[in-house]
């Protein structure tokens, strides 16, 4: 490739509850987002609490062709088919009836255009976000190795990256990953859904107001020598924290009521205090984990560089204070802007030029034909 001409990619992502479409451009060596659309199936999902993959998949379809024309006329390109060079596409992990949608979609276009199509990881896809600011200037320095926290709804993985391209899972979430806690406590306090930022604002609140909680939850596996996770414990801490405030509640109700006439203000306040208080202490409480075990896979690994991303990472007191804690220890460290955190199909199209500079003309060449061998793969890991 001259690097003089630009490469335009197209990137296309559904793997879970969000249909995306982008246009990156690559020029001297820079990267550029000429657009990037989400239809965010949010409002869809909030009434029951969560993703229902078949409501997820009829959506996408509905949504697929408008996203990506959309994306194609935000670019500014006149005439996809010719300025077009690559279509890159999520083929997991995810919803399997998603992905299905958006790699059907990106075979049809790369067979019609006679365009090279490749496949990629969307975990792999988080990491590249983190490389839009820092993009090319890596390619052969001295960064790596690095460590990425991988932080989204349906993950939480600890990565060994030793170059581009060369990925080593060294640590994961036993069972469920951060994002899902979010939403399952934000379900349980009945603050709204996504549960991430919901939790985020009220752990806010309670920090403007200078509450100092006296509510303790347990930070899971801090201690144990290995780079795995668990945050299940912690939603079910949560759980009877609130059964107690709870009848706590109930039984000074009573008392009050005896006394006072203005009892429902004086309980709302007190709920009040109490749901902000609790979501300061989930969010500390996942936030000191994370750095713990993050910190000390750098410091075992001599890793030079820190990447933080996935949707998680889109929350501003884990991003400060990791960014802290790798400055203190004189490490680099890289994280997406917030809107390239949460899912997008720039993160894709980001991973997709990494991975074809990995690539030599005769393989280029090939993935013109190797369409039709993609595959789906909803529990694709990292390698
Ligand atoms: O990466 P992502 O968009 O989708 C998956 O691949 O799963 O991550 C979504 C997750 C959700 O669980 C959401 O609650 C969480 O990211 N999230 C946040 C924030 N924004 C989104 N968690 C904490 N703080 C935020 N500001
Ligand atoms: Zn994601």
């Amino acid at each position: 490739m001259n690097n003089k001409k630009e490469f335009i990619i197209l990137g296309i992502e559904t793997s879970c509850d969000e249909t995306a479409a982008s246009i990156l451009e690559i020029r001297n060596k820079k990267l550029e987002i000429r657009s990037n659309v989400v239809a965010s199936q949010v409002d869809i999902h909030r009434q029951y609490g969560g993703i229902v993959p078949e409501v997820a998949a009829r959506a996408h379809i509905e949504k697929i062709i408008p996203i990506i024309n959309e994306s194609i006329v935000k670019s500014g390109i006149k005439n996809p088919e010719s300025s077009i060079q690559l279509v890159a596409v999520t083929n997991g992990p995810g919803l399997i009836t998603s992905l299905l949608v958006g790699v059907e979609t990106a075979k049809v276009l790369a067979y019609v255009w006679q365009k090279p199509l490749l496949p990629i990881n969307h975990l792999i896809g988080h990491i590249y976000a983190a490389f839009i600011n820092n993009q090319l200037s890596m390619i052969n320095n001295q960064s790596f190795p690095a460590i990425c926290l991988v932080v989204s709804g349906g993950h939480t993985e600890l990565i060994l990256m030793r170059n581009h391209y060369q990925f080593q899972k060294i640590g994961q979430t036993l069972d469920d990953a951060v994002g899902e806690c979010f939403d399952k406590v934000a379900k349980l306090l009945e603050i709204g859904y996504p549960g991430g930022p919901a939790i985020a604002a009220q752990a806010q609140l309670s920090m403007i107001n200078n509450q100092l909680s006296l509510i303790k939850l347990p930070r899971p596996m801090i201690k144990t020598k290995d780079y795995n996770f668990s945050f299940s414990g912690l939603k079910t801490a949560v759980l009877y924290t609130l059964k107690n405030f709870k009848s706590e509640l109930a039984g000074s109700k009573k008392e009050i009521s005896q006394k006072l006439k203005k009892l429902p203000q004086k309980v709302r306040s007190k709920r009040k205090q109490f749901i902000s208080a609790i979501c300061a202490e989930v969010q500390q409480a996942v936030i000191d984990v994370l750095i713990s075990k993050t910190i000390r896979a750098a410091r075992d690994t001599g890793a030079k560089t820190v990447i933080l991303c996935g949707g998680v990472a889109a929350n501003s007191e884990l991003r400060r204070k990791l960014e802290l804690k790798t400055k203190n220890l004189k490490l680099n460290f890289l994280v997406p802007p917030k809107n390239l955190c949460t899912d997008n199909a720039a993160m894709i199209a980001i991973a997709s030029y990494f991975q074809w500079l990995k690539l030599n003309s005769t393989q280029r060449k090939k993935l013109k034909d190797e369409w039709r061998e993609i595959e789906v793969n909803p529990n694709l890991e990292i390698s």
